[in-house]
């Protein structure tokens, strides 16, 4: 596949993920890679420009990191943000040290004028977070901006295309810091924006093709954004020769199996194997009340299931993962991403027996996965699902789990999700559910004293469920939900809403 790529080097800066995206957007490709690795990696992939990210390091610290020589002297451009301008500076001569004043936050600039800020008003607004600055600049460089207290809040050599800039123009607080990574794609390094999740898709099929044949190749299909963007995906390749297994274990959301059959058996015409194996999961989950002892019992129910399915099929040559490039970045290296992809699985891949693992989103963040599933076609509610743990409903009901539990569940947190999603609220919240409480309480219906469930829904907002917030959903919203649930599901009279962040909680209950 032939595109450009820019080269981001990683100093351990709580924003390069958010680079990589923010330069991906821009529809060039660009690979994250440790600082480490960054003399080996520009001499191989020829990039367009090289990104040095920010850290939490001081560049005159005894470990702090940095590149080889050798990647100044590549000719090819370089952006330094925030200690990766710090360390361009050091590196050349300039000098570094502790800034008199620190700068948190937003911050007035004045940007003087120049490539990397052609098109961007003058006084303008960025976003600072350091402790160091830049005092002196190296020979050949001169200041391209300036705040109160950083004097070279941005400074270049524009012969040898070396930038710096003190503050982050990936994140969001920083007004027009799209239009400064942009000029610097497509101004200094001279991007064609070659990246794009048609091409990609076009490209990945005629490669898989290539690679595939007539061999035969296994999936192990939840539902899920990667792994259905990735079997339809290879689907296109390899038509009938891919086989997705796809283990219904009964704690699914409610008609969600029916659904994932329609759309990919019966619409696309996908060979879906579907194994319901609900009674198996919920015989072996009775009375079972540890969220752990779920989530083990499950998992290596899980695994039982899928490989008694795949042994049916025989040996396969290829089994499909969804892995995406987050979790590349995250298991740090080529070799260790296998590792955690197996883990992903849950150990499918050592009961399976197959020659070679296919990961067709391996380079993808999210957002492109998304993408390239509405250029395959998928619809809405396939493409922007939100994320559903593999232990599905069972570590939503708090204790010991019933078919009747799953009933009243599957029901109040079908309500609920369609309330928040018919009123539009749904798109800017990161999960929304229902959990059955194992609390009873007093209500009155028609008169009558009732004594039955109180179910909890919960919604958050965040970008990675590491850390969350609660959902402000309008009261009304709250209030429609409530209501039809206590009047639609038998056995629920209480309804709660759970206001609570991570942390101090989790986002499920269990
Ligand atoms: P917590 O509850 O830890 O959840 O804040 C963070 C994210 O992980 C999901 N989650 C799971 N996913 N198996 C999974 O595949 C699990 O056992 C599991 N537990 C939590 C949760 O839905 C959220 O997205």
């Amino acid at each position: 596949m032939s595109h450009q790529t820019v080269i981001v080097v990683d100093f351990g800066g709580q924003y390069n993920q958010l680079i990589a995206r923010k330069v991906r957007e821009q529809n060039v490709y660009c690979k994250l890679i440790p600082c480490s690795q960054a003399a080996q990696e520009i001499e191989k992939e020829k990039p367009i420009g090289i990104i040095f990210t920010g850290g939490p390091n001081s560049v005159y610290a005894p470990n702090a990191p940095k590149v080889d020589k050798a990647v100044y002297e590549a000719g090819v451009p370089i952006l330094g943000i925030c200690y990766g301008a710090q360390l361009i500076a050091h590196a050349l001569g300039g000098s570094v040290k502790s800034a008199p004043v620190r700068e948190y936050g937003r911050r007035n600039i004045s940007y003087l004028g120049n490539a990397l800020f052609e098109g961007m008003d003058k006084d303008n607004t960025c976003w600072m977070s350091h402790t160091d600055y830049v005092d002196s600049l190296p020979d050949g460089f001169k200041v391209i901006a300036k705040t109160d207290s950083c004097p070279a809040a941005a400074f270049a050599d524009e012969d040898r295309g070396l930038y710096g800039v003190q503050f982050h123009p990936e994140v969001v607080h920083c007004s027009q810091g799209n239009l400064i990574l942009r000029n610097f794609l497509y101004g200094v390094c001279k991007a064609t924006g070659d990246w794009n999740m048609g091409d990609f898709v076009r490209n990945q099929v005629s490669a898989l093709k290539e690679k595939i044949g007539n061999k035969k190749i296994l999936c192990a299909f939840s539902g899920g954004v990667d792994s259905a963007v990735a079997a339809t995906l290879v689907h296109r390749a390899a038509g009938d020769n891919l086989t997705c297994i796809f283990v219904d274990h009964g704690l699914l959301r409610y008609k969600e199996a029916d659904e994932v059959m329609r759309v990919f058996a019966q619409e696309r015409g996908m060979k879906v194997i579907k194994a319901d194996a609900s009674d198996e999961f919920i015989g072996k989950l009775s009375g079972v009340r540890s969220p752990e002892r779920k989530r083990k019992i499950i998992g290596a129910e899980f695994i039982k299931v899928f490989e008694r399915e795949a042994k049916k099929l025989g040996k396969v040559d290829y089994l499909v993962q969804g892995t995406i490039y987050p979790d590349v970045i995250e298991s740090g290296k080529d070799k260790s991403a296998v590792i955690k992809s197996h883990h992903n699985v849950g150990g499918l891949p050592d009961v399976v027996d197959f020659d070679e693992i296919i990961e067709p989103l391996r380079d993808l963040f999210k957002d492109e996965v998304r993408k390239v599933g509405y250029e395959l076609g998928l619809p809405a509610p396939v493409v922007e699902r939100q994320p559903f743990p593999g232990p599905g409903l069972a570590i939503r009901i708090i204790g010991a789990i019933t078919p009747e539990k799953i009933d009243v569940l599957q029901r109040a947190d079908y309500i609920f999700r369609k309330e928040l999603e018919d009123s539009g609220v749904a798109k800017d919240i990161w999960q929304y559910f229902a959990v059955l409480t194992n609390t009873k309480s007093v209500g009155v219906m028609g008169d009558k004293r009732t004594y039955e469930y109180t179910v909890a829904l919960r919604a958050v907002t965040g970008v990675d469920g590491m850390t969350c917030d609660w959902a402000h959903i309008p009261y009304d919203i709250l209030s429609k939900a409530s209501n039809r649930i206590v009047n639609e599901v038998p056995r629920v009279n209480r309804i709660v809403y759970d206001v609570t962040s991570k942390p101090p909680a989790t986002i499920e209950w269990e």
